[in-house]
Formats: structure tokens, sequence, C-alpha cells
């Protein structure tokens, strides 16, 4: 690794444990990457014990929420080795949520090389379990305190991680938000940035009440065309093909959803990306044309979806995962843990 650590980072290294059971992004790494942007350029940055922040009151991201980030991960392969699963799509990614916020992007470069360091020095961490892996978070902030609504220059970059498990299981239960929007037309929806996972708190908060998990987003023009679910991308089973919403602006692209486009054709599926009706689907959910529905994304895989709720009435799909997401699930954890070839050259070597 080209970045050194401090005696203080080894001895935060040596001494830590994961506890047994680690769910999902609640036990952290004891070390993360930091680096600072002030006038017009980037420190080298530097690994860090894992910590609390330092930050101003008056801060530009408390107050107007200049923040993005990105979700990845690190594998233990079977033959031992730790990969990274596409991690050029998360610095982009992040480089294009930086721009839309009128943020500095991370030079790919020193993305990648962060993300490296935090996953070597963490390898330790990482879980063997299949489905289980160390979960990454690089983060931008805008830091320069001061209250009047203009960007920053001032900005501090981190890379957090965290052991973790699958987000979902499975038998999700979803429910469909027909009030609520969680992107504008035109606004930050295609873009990983924290206001659009706040705009969907109210919903969920409402609906975990209900018994269910996850908010179904739907268009913002006109609540009619399914968008995604809250942090992860929509798919749907018809007639043995799979069916996405076409990318709408609005819509985040996941670095998962766009695996699982390509790596289905290799599987014999054809896939469409269009627009979703969502009272279609619940007419072909009824008929049994639409045989699965699950959620997909860095965080939570694929996740088979059990009943979808609206407030006339619900629909239920198979409690148990379907063929097809099974095969996808396989296929893809089979690539990122090493168990087949990378036909796609999609795992990076730390
Ligand atoms: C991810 O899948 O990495 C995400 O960022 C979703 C998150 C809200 C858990």
């Amino acid at each position: 690794m080209s970045i050194a650590i401090s005696p203080e980072v080894a001895e935060r290294l040596r001494g830590f444990e994961a506890p047994e059971r680690l769910g999902f992004g609640s036990v952290m790494a004891p070390v993360m990457f930091r680096a600072v942007y002030q006038d017009g350029c980037w420190s080298g940055g530097e690994l860090i014990p894992y910590g609390p922040l330092q930050i101003d009151p008056a801060a530009k991201v408390l107050h107007y929420a200049q923040t993005c980030f990105e979700g990845m991960k690190a594998y233990r392969r079977v033959d031992g080795s730790i990969g990274l699963f596409r991690p050029e799509k998360n610095a982009r990614r992040m480089a294009y949520s930086a721009r839309r916020l009128c943020m500095p992007e991370i030079p790919e470069g020193m993305f990648l090389e962060a993300v490296r360091c935090v996953t070597a020095y963490c390898a330790y961490l990482i879980p063997a379990a299949s489905g289980e892996s160390l979960y990454l978070r690089p983060l931008l902030i805008g830091t320069q305190p001061d209250l009047s609504v203009s960007a920053s220059n001032i900005y501090e970059f981190y890379v957090i991680a965290s052991p973790s498990e699958a987000y979902h299981s499975g038998n999700m239960r979803v429910w469909i938000e027909r009030d609520d929007t969680r992107a504008a037309l035109g606004g930050t929806g295609d873009a990983k940035v924290g206001g659009n996972y706040a705009a969907s708190l109210q919903s969920v908060a409402q609906l975990k009440a209900r018994g269910y998990d996850q908010s179904l987003w739907l268009s913002p023009s006109d609540r009619k065309q399914i968008e995604e679910l809250s942090g992860m991308n929509f798919f749907a089973v018809i007639d043995g093909q799979l069916h996405t919403p076409k990318l709408s602006g609005s819509i985040l692209e996941g670095v998962t959803r766009d695996s699982l486009i390509e790596l289905a054709g290799t599987l014999g599926y054809r896939v469409h990306e269009r627009e979703m009706d969502i009272d279609d689907l619940l007419a072909l959910i009824g008929s049994g044309t639409c045989s699965e529905a699950f959620a997909c994304g860095t965080a939570a895989i694929i996740s088979p979806i059990s009943v979808i709720g609206d407030a006339g009435h619900s629909v239920s799909l198979p409690q148990v995962p379907g063929p097809v997401s099974t095969a996808l699930r396989s296929a893809l954890l089979d690539i990122q843990e090493g168990r087949a070839e990378d036909p796609f050259g999609w795992m990076q070597q730390v």
C-alpha cells in the first residue's frame, strides 16, 4: 500500500475484534481514510483511527445537505484473495453525484487508492460466509463554516468500512407510496446524495408501523410508473423475462442493477428496461403472469419481494425465493466470491 499508517492506527487494527453477529452497517472497522480539499486541491489522504468528526456547527453540509456517498463491497474469495466489485463504477457515480451538488470530484485514482487502502488494512475483518462482505462507504461533505447558500470551498472525503451481512435477507414486504415521491423531476434522484434518503424516511417510518419493510416509489410527474425502492432497484419476472424500470433521471443507476442486466443475458433471460405502470404490474401479479419481483442493490444483493401492499388491496408473491432471482443471486455471488469465472472482468484484486 502506498498509504503508510501511524503506530496509533496499527494499534487500533491489532486491537479490534468483530462481534459474532454483524448485521448490516452497525459494526465499524477501527480505521478510516480521510482527505481534505482546500484552496482548489486535495491533500494526499491518510488512514486515521475511526471516530467522531470534529465539525463546525455552521458547516454547509449540516444546513444545505452538501453531501454524497457510495456503497460498495470487498469480498473474501474462495481462493483466499480479496476482491472489490466494479469499484470504478462507484468512483464515476460519486464524481457524478459530486458535480450535481457543486462539489469537487474525487479524482478516480485517489478514490480507488483510498478504497483499496481501507480494504487491504481491514482485510482480516472480511467475513467468509456467502453473502457477507466488507461494506465500504465513501463519503464527501462540504465543511466550510458559512451560512450563505452557496457551495462550500472546503470538503472532506472519508472512506469508512463495516463488515456486514446482507441488508435484507428476503421475504421483503414493500408498500406502494402513492402520495410522497422520493425524488423530483429534474432533481437529484439519479445522484447518490443524502437528501434523497432523507426524503424517504417519513414514508418508511409509516409503512414500518404497518409491518412493511420498504416503500416502492413512483414517478414524480404522475405517480404511475415504478421507480425504485429506498436504496434498491426493482425487477419483476413476467412470462419468464426480466423487466426493470428504465432510467428516468430520478432513478439511481445501481451497480447491481447494471450487473444483473448483463448477467441475465448469459443465463438466457431477456431483459426489458421500460416504463412499468404500477397498476399493470399488480394485475399481472394477480393473474400469475408476473411470478417474481425482487429488489437489488449493493447492500441488499437480491432480495425477493413477497408482498406488495397498497391502500386498496395488497398482492402476494411466492413466500420462497423464485427460480429467476435465485439463479441471478447465485450467479452474481459466484463471481463476487470467486466460485465462478469472471467473464466481464468485474472483480479487482486488492
Ligand atoms: C447500497 O446498496 O450500497 C446503498 O447505498 C443502499 C443503502 C441505503 C443501504
